[in-house]
């Protein structure tokens, strides 16, 4: 790090969660503020409800009282009339925030509609609220950062780092008033790519040959890859988040990257190895809990032999390996019961769709087994007691009959609740009614596979089609909580410029699958040896037939499986004991040396 440099971290979504770019920018704050400490800060767009709880303002008197240069600028910019405030994102770590209202220049959004069109031929159609917020914020910011280039005292200079088109629109229009900071740009995927890849099903095939302008306007995503190219573009140092963005940016944006920064998470380890796998059990009984509610009205099976598999995330079928997973899992169903193996998989989806309501049956279940559970509870109070006494008063050494010691009362309620607890009809494969059941992909293969929770089936489903939280009357627990608690996390990505979800696994000790078409898979395929040894595996979908990568999962699986439980609990202690690798702490240096090489450009 240069000590004479400032550095101004900017993104869309700082202290405001949208999806992965959150996790990047808030989980590296504790490493960047120990390189950096008070020459850094962060910037963002202000939205009073998603900043409540996460950003506290610094009032007027501490702000007039602070001697730097980014308070200075902020000063500047409240005398200049404009709503900027100065706080601190209440993270770990606690870094200095700097957010911007954009709706305060709505009423000059025509002159900076126009001069992006005139000066950087970038139009934006009528009526897109999103385009309107992000050119409005993009003007702001980059007034930001002008003033803040005014108040350093040279040789001090300002690193402005922004990352995604959504602020990299301020950049074009500070090359343009030449304005003296280093700009670094970090797109985290294409928008072409993303789109390219939800559509196309040779992809990659077809990535060089395409011509971004047509293809733009077929998606009606024309300002925003505008706007994207003209960030790559304008400045000085560009980078990407793994090796396989930098093709769709040679491509697509017809720039190659100075850098790939690769992307890491804040690493907390216990002190001793048993603490993440005592967690493990706990959250695992919680699990246990939903598996029974939802389940055993039907049928039971042995939950200590039953192993709970996950995969979540945005609802990309095909980009996120939906399909290869259910094909896989399809085959794993059908290899246990013709090897006749013991046990049962469970498999959870984690994703986000349009529902109605939860499934009333299924919170129904749960109910009743909540009081399946009080009515044992009661029942053991009054045993225990009565048995104590009994005990003590007793001249005899055997055991009496406990079930002289329950009251009828507590028998007639067992067998009642018991009684309303028990059906016929199969558990449903999916927890909630979604608006658009008919035309699921996930609910359609299950359908045509018949995988819908038969008591044969050894893989059973749980469709889950909203985020886990602690406010959730399924589960009840944090996302992190149910991860712990599961046995394998399985993210076969199709497109992935990085992917979080299998390295928030390895963080917690819980093996994962990724694919060689995710940053993440890329990454560790080039730079963790043995990784499969380390519970890390990667499915090769690269130039693999969907055939192909679908029977390499499959005998993933397979193996996983057959796994007894002494080796997968040496198999977590491995994998936490890798997570090391990516944490910020021997990540950071990728982006340090992107801001050396943007101080040594201009
Ligand atoms: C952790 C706990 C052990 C438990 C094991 C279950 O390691 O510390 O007490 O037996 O988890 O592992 P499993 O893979 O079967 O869930
Ligand atoms: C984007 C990518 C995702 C990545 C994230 C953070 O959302 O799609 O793969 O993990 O950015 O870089």
């Amino acid at each position: 790090m240069a000590p004479d440099a400032l550095l101004v971290e900017v993104a869309w979504e700082v202290c405001n969660q949208v999806g992965g770019i959150y996790t990047v920018i808030r989980s590296k704050v504790p490493a960047t503020v120990q390189g950096w400490d008070d020459r850094y800060c962060l910037l963002g767009p202000y939205f009073p409800h998603q900043a409540q709880g996460e950003f506290e303002p610094f009032d007027e008197h501490q702000l007039s009282t602070l001697n730097d240069p980014f308070a200075g600028a902020v000063r500047k910019m409240r005398s200049y009339g404009y709503d900027v405030q100065l706080g601190v994102w209440l993270v770990t770590g606690r870094p200095r925030v700097v957010l911007i209202n954009p709706f305060q220049v709505y009423d000059r959004l025509n002159n900076i509609k126009s001069d992006l069109w005139h000066n950087h031929g970038i139009p934006t159609p009528e009526g897109d609220d999103l385009l309107h917020q992000v050119e409005a914020f993009g003007h702001l910011a980059k007034i930001f950062i002008q003033t803040l280039t005014g108040e350093v005292v040279p040789p001090q200079r300002v690193v402005a780092h922004f990352h995604e088109w959504m602020t990299g629109v301020a950049i074009p229009e500070l090359r343009r008033d030449q304005v003296p900071a280093h700009l670094v740009f970090t797109t985290h995927a294409t928008l072409l790519g993303r789109y390219l890849a939800m559509n196309d099903p040779n992809f990659y095939d077809h990535l060089m040959q395409v011509s971004w302008l047509p293809e733009a306007q077929h998606f009606n995503i024309e300002t925003a890859v505008r706007i994207e190219r003209a960030a790559a573009h304008g400045s000085h140092v560009f980078t990407t988040v793994s090796e396989l963005t930098v093709r769709e940016c040679i491509y697509l944006l017809d720039r190659i990257p100075d850098a790939v920064l690769p992307n890491g998470l804040n690493i907390e380890r216990f002190v001793a190895l048993h603490e993440f796998q005592n967690l493990h059990q706990q959250y695992k009984s919680k699990i246990h809990e939903f598996v029974m509610a939802h389940f055993f009205q039907t049928y039971s099976f042995d939950l200590d032999n039953t192993l709970y598999m996950f995969t979540s995330g945005r609802y990309e079928y095909h980009n996120k390996g939906f399909d290869l997973t259910l094909e896989a899992l399809a085959r794993l169903n059908y290899r246990i019961q013709q090897n006749n193996v013991d046990g049962q998989v469970v498999m959870f989806f984690i994703t986000k769709r349009p529902f109605s309501s939860i499934n009333p049956g299924v919170l129904q279940n749960r109910a009743v087994l909540d009081e399946v559970r009080e009515t044992c509870e009661a029942i053991e109070r009054q045993v225990g007691e009565r048995l104590f006494y009994a005990a003590a008063a007793s001249s005899e050494h055997r055991l009496p009959d406990l079930s002289s010691m329950v009251d009828d009362y507590w028998k007639l309620r067992y067998r009642r609740t018991l009684q309303s607890w028990k059906t016929h009809i199969l558990p449903p494969v999916i927890t909630h009614n979604l608006y658009d059941d008919q035309n699921d992909d996930i609910l359609n293969f299950l359908r045509r596979a018949n995988m819908v929770n038969n008591q044969h089936d050894r893989v059973k489903i749980v469709y889950h089609p909203d985020f886990v939280s602690p406010s959730s009357p399924l589960f009840g627990m944090e996302y992190g909580q149910f991860v712990r608690g599961c046995h394998l996390g399985i993210f076969p990505s199709y497109y992935e410029p990085w992917g979080y979800t299998p390295l928030e696994c390895v963080a917690r000790g819980v093996p994962a699958i990724t694919s060689d078409l995710s940053g993440f898979g890329d990454y560790v395929m080039q730079t963790v040896p043995e990784h499969e040894d380390k519970g890390i595996f990667v499915v090769q979908r690269q130039e693999k037939s969907f055939d192909e990568a679908a029977e390499e999962l499959t005998n993933m699986l397979w193996d996983f499986v057959l796994q007894n439980r002494r080796e997968r609990i040496t198999q977590r202690n491995k994998v936490e004991s890798s997570a090391d690798l990516f944490d910020w702490k021997n990540l950071r240096v990728h982006y340090d040396r992107a801001y050396a090489l943007a101080l040594e450009r201009i």
